[in-house]
Protein backbone atom coordinates (compact mmCIF):
# COMPACT_ATOMS: atom_id res chain seq x y z
CA UNK A 1 0.00 0.00 0.00
CA UNK A 2 1.14 3.14 -0.95
CA UNK A 3 2.05 5.21 2.19
CA UNK A 4 1.77 9.24 2.38
CA UNK A 5 2.83 11.21 5.39
CA UNK A 6 1.33 15.00 5.65
CA UNK A 7 3.28 16.64 7.94
CA UNK A 8 1.96 20.48 8.79
CA UNK A 9 4.04 22.47 7.52
CA UNK A 10 3.27 26.24 9.05
CA UNK A 11 2.00 28.67 5.94
CA UNK A 12 5.61 30.49 5.24
CA UNK A 13 6.32 32.99 2.83
CA UNK A 14 7.99 30.45 0.87
CA UNK A 15 4.97 27.89 0.96
CA UNK A 16 2.21 30.54 0.17
CA UNK A 17 4.90 31.70 -3.12
CA UNK A 18 5.41 27.93 -4.49
CA UNK A 19 1.89 26.92 -4.20
CA UNK A 20 0.80 30.08 -5.95
CA UNK A 21 2.89 29.58 -8.92
CA UNK A 22 2.40 25.75 -9.12
CA UNK A 23 -1.45 25.66 -8.60
CA UNK A 24 -1.17 26.15 -12.19
CA UNK A 25 2.44 24.79 -13.36
CA UNK A 26 1.60 21.65 -11.86
CA UNK A 27 -0.60 20.83 -14.53
CA UNK A 28 1.93 21.64 -17.24
CA UNK A 29 5.16 20.93 -15.89
CA UNK A 30 5.75 17.64 -17.06
CA UNK A 31 5.12 18.67 -20.58
CA UNK A 32 7.30 21.77 -20.50
CA UNK A 33 10.53 21.21 -18.59
CA UNK A 34 11.91 18.48 -20.53
CA UNK A 35 12.52 21.37 -22.85
CA UNK A 36 14.80 23.03 -20.19
CA UNK A 37 15.31 21.10 -16.83
CA UNK A 38 18.33 19.32 -18.61
CA UNK A 39 20.40 16.25 -16.70
CA UNK A 40 17.88 15.54 -14.54
CA UNK A 41 18.13 11.36 -15.69
CA UNK A 42 21.77 12.13 -15.98
CA UNK A 43 22.71 12.96 -12.48
CA UNK A 44 20.98 9.95 -10.84
CA UNK A 45 22.59 7.90 -13.26
CA UNK A 46 26.17 9.53 -12.58
CA UNK A 47 24.97 9.03 -8.62
CA UNK A 48 25.07 5.29 -8.99
CA UNK A 49 28.45 5.08 -9.87
CA UNK A 50 29.31 6.85 -6.42
CA UNK A 51 26.75 4.89 -4.25
CA UNK A 52 24.51 2.26 -3.66
CA UNK A 53 22.05 3.76 -0.83
CA UNK A 54 19.50 2.05 1.01
CA UNK A 55 17.39 5.16 1.61
CA UNK A 56 17.00 8.08 -0.69
CA UNK A 57 15.46 11.46 0.00
CA UNK A 58 14.70 13.72 -2.73
CA UNK A 59 14.13 17.59 -1.58
CA UNK A 60 11.36 19.68 -4.12
CA UNK A 61 10.61 16.23 -5.63
CA UNK A 62 8.25 17.89 -7.60
CA UNK A 63 5.72 16.12 -9.65
CA UNK A 64 7.43 12.67 -8.71
CA UNK A 65 9.59 11.98 -11.81
CA UNK A 66 12.84 11.86 -10.84
CA UNK A 67 11.44 9.62 -7.34
CA UNK A 68 10.22 7.44 -10.48
CA UNK A 69 14.06 7.29 -12.14
CA UNK A 70 15.80 6.66 -8.58
CA UNK A 71 12.89 3.74 -7.92
CA UNK A 72 14.16 1.78 -10.62
CA UNK A 73 17.39 2.51 -10.49
CA UNK A 74 18.02 1.69 -6.92
CA UNK A 75 15.34 -1.35 -6.93
CA UNK A 76 16.49 -2.28 -3.00
CA UNK A 77 16.31 1.41 -1.95
CA UNK A 78 13.38 2.89 0.41
CA UNK A 79 13.18 6.69 -0.74
CA UNK A 80 11.65 9.70 1.11
CA UNK A 81 10.13 12.83 -1.28
CA UNK A 82 9.81 15.87 0.19
CA UNK A 83 8.32 18.88 -1.53
CA UNK A 84 6.20 21.97 -0.05
CA UNK A 85 3.40 22.31 -2.95
CA UNK A 86 0.85 20.22 -2.28
CA UNK A 87 -0.21 20.80 -5.91
CA UNK A 88 3.18 19.10 -6.93
CA UNK A 89 3.21 16.36 -4.30
CA UNK A 90 -0.60 15.73 -5.82
CA UNK A 91 1.02 14.84 -8.72
CA UNK A 92 3.70 12.54 -7.69
CA UNK A 93 1.00 11.03 -5.73
CA UNK A 94 -0.75 9.58 -8.80
CA UNK A 95 2.60 8.74 -10.76
CA UNK A 96 4.09 6.69 -7.52
CA UNK A 97 1.32 4.73 -6.29
CA UNK A 98 2.69 1.60 -8.80
CA UNK A 99 5.51 1.40 -6.47
CA UNK A 100 3.55 1.18 -3.08
CA UNK A 101 4.88 1.96 0.10
CA UNK A 102 9.19 1.98 -0.89
CA UNK A 103 7.93 5.77 -1.76
CA UNK A 104 7.00 7.93 1.03
CA UNK A 105 5.87 11.64 0.37
CA UNK A 106 5.81 14.45 3.07
CA UNK A 107 4.68 18.10 3.08
CA UNK A 108 7.99 19.58 4.14
CA UNK A 109 9.33 22.75 4.11
CA UNK A 110 13.17 21.90 4.01
CA UNK A 111 14.71 24.03 5.73
CA UNK A 112 16.15 22.07 8.67
CA UNK A 113 17.16 18.33 9.11
CA UNK A 114 14.78 15.91 8.14
CA UNK A 115 16.25 12.52 9.80
CA UNK A 116 19.82 13.01 10.56
CA UNK A 117 22.10 10.67 9.55
CA UNK A 118 20.07 8.64 7.79
CA UNK A 119 20.27 8.89 3.78
CA UNK A 120 22.89 7.52 1.69
CA UNK A 121 22.12 9.93 -0.92
CA UNK A 122 20.38 12.82 -1.08
CA UNK A 123 19.26 14.72 -4.67
CA UNK A 124 18.48 18.17 -5.29
CA UNK A 125 17.19 18.60 -8.95
CA UNK A 126 16.33 22.36 -9.53
CA UNK A 127 15.65 22.97 -6.24
CA UNK A 128 17.71 24.97 -4.58
CA UNK A 129 17.92 27.85 -7.22
CA UNK A 130 14.13 28.18 -6.33
CA UNK A 131 14.97 28.47 -2.41
CA UNK A 132 15.99 31.91 -2.00
CA UNK A 133 16.47 32.88 0.62
CA UNK A 134 16.85 30.00 2.27
CA UNK A 135 19.27 27.81 0.18
CA UNK A 136 22.13 27.84 2.58
CA UNK A 137 19.99 26.42 5.28
CA UNK A 138 18.50 24.04 3.25
CA UNK A 139 22.35 22.17 2.01
CA UNK A 140 23.14 22.94 6.01
CA UNK A 141 20.17 20.24 6.53
CA UNK A 142 20.90 18.12 3.66
CA UNK A 143 24.86 17.84 5.20
CA UNK A 144 22.74 16.94 8.53
CA UNK A 145 20.48 14.23 7.21
CA UNK A 146 23.22 12.49 4.93
CA UNK A 147 24.94 9.18 6.49
CA UNK A 148 28.46 9.19 7.34
CA UNK A 149 29.96 8.76 3.73
CA UNK A 150 26.29 9.58 1.83
CA UNK A 151 25.92 10.98 -1.38
CA UNK A 152 24.87 14.67 -2.29
CA UNK A 153 23.60 14.69 -6.13
CA UNK A 154 22.46 18.29 -7.22
CA UNK A 155 21.31 19.46 -10.77
CA UNK A 156 20.34 22.88 -11.16
CA UNK A 157 20.74 26.35 -13.33
CA UNK A 158 24.21 27.65 -12.84
CA UNK A 159 24.04 31.28 -14.16
CA UNK A 160 22.25 33.14 -17.24
CA UNK A 161 23.99 33.99 -20.37
CA UNK A 162 21.99 37.49 -20.29
CA UNK A 163 20.83 39.76 -17.48
CA UNK A 164 17.19 39.25 -19.69
CA UNK A 165 17.30 35.54 -19.46
CA UNK A 166 17.91 35.74 -15.73
CA UNK A 167 15.55 38.00 -15.17
CA UNK A 168 13.05 36.41 -16.71
CA UNK A 169 14.05 33.37 -14.63
CA UNK A 170 13.44 35.38 -11.56
CA UNK A 171 9.51 35.99 -12.60
CA UNK A 172 10.08 32.72 -12.28
CA UNK A 173 11.13 32.00 -8.44
CA UNK A 174 14.47 30.94 -9.80
CA UNK A 175 17.98 32.58 -8.76
CA UNK A 176 20.30 31.77 -11.05
CA UNK A 177 23.68 33.89 -10.36
CA UNK A 178 26.11 30.91 -9.89
CA UNK A 179 26.42 31.15 -6.31
CA UNK A 180 25.49 27.28 -5.73
CA UNK A 181 28.98 25.35 -7.00
CA UNK A 182 31.44 27.26 -4.79
CA UNK A 183 29.73 26.70 -1.92
CA UNK A 184 28.86 22.83 -2.38
CA UNK A 185 32.81 22.66 -3.32
CA UNK A 186 33.41 24.27 -0.02
CA UNK A 187 31.16 22.06 1.83
CA UNK A 188 31.24 18.47 0.35
CA UNK A 189 34.49 16.55 -1.04
CA UNK A 190 33.52 16.89 -4.51
CA UNK A 191 33.56 13.58 -6.61
CA UNK A 192 31.99 14.90 -10.00
CA UNK A 193 31.14 18.31 -11.33
CA UNK A 194 30.65 19.93 -14.61
CA UNK A 195 28.73 23.01 -16.17
CA UNK A 196 27.17 22.64 -19.18
CA UNK A 197 26.09 25.31 -21.45
CA UNK A 198 22.14 25.23 -22.74
CA UNK A 199 21.45 26.34 -25.96
CA UNK A 200 24.84 27.73 -27.18
CA UNK A 201 25.13 29.50 -23.93
CA UNK A 202 21.82 31.13 -23.05
CA UNK A 203 22.33 29.89 -19.81
CA UNK A 204 24.60 27.37 -17.89
CA UNK A 205 23.73 24.60 -15.93
CA UNK A 206 25.76 22.55 -13.36
CA UNK A 207 26.32 18.43 -12.00
CA UNK A 208 28.04 18.51 -8.80
CA UNK A 209 28.23 15.07 -6.97
CA UNK A 210 30.07 15.08 -3.81
CA UNK A 211 29.94 13.35 -0.19
CA UNK A 212 29.53 14.44 3.18
CA UNK A 213 32.88 15.56 4.77
CA UNK A 214 34.02 13.52 7.87
CA UNK A 215 33.43 15.32 10.97
CA UNK A 216 30.85 17.95 9.19
C1 LIG B 1 11.68 23.28 -10.37
S1 LIG B 1 10.81 22.21 -9.28
C2 LIG B 1 11.84 20.74 -9.38
C3 LIG B 1 11.03 19.48 -9.24
C4 LIG B 1 11.82 18.18 -9.45
N1 LIG B 1 12.87 18.05 -8.48
C5 LIG B 1 12.38 18.11 -10.85
O1 LIG B 1 13.60 17.98 -11.02
O2 LIG B 1 11.57 18.16 -11.80
C6 LIG B 1 11.24 22.84 -7.65
C7 LIG B 1 10.42 22.16 -6.55
O3 LIG B 1 10.96 22.55 -5.29
C8 LIG B 1 9.87 22.72 -4.38
N2 LIG B 1 10.33 23.58 -3.27
C9 LIG B 1 10.61 24.90 -3.30
N3 LIG B 1 10.98 25.33 -2.07
C10 LIG B 1 10.96 24.25 -1.25
C11 LIG B 1 11.23 24.06 0.14
N4 LIG B 1 11.62 25.08 0.94
N5 LIG B 1 11.10 22.81 0.67
C12 LIG B 1 10.69 21.78 -0.11
N6 LIG B 1 10.40 21.90 -1.44
C13 LIG B 1 10.53 23.13 -2.00
C14 LIG B 1 8.79 23.35 -5.26
O4 LIG B 1 7.50 23.24 -4.69
C15 LIG B 1 8.95 22.55 -6.56
O5 LIG B 1 8.14 21.42 -6.59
Amino acid sequence: MFSETTQNVPTCVQSVKMERYYRLHSHIYDYTRWSFLFGRKKVIVMAADFVKPRRILEIGCGTGANLDTLAKTFPDASITGVDISDSMLNKSRRLLEKHGSRIELLNYNYNRPLRRGEYDLVLFSYTLTMINPGWQEALNAANADLSTGGCLAVVDFHRGGTSWFSGWMGVNHVRMEGELLPRLKQSFNPLFLSAPKAYGGLWQYFYFIGNKRIGA
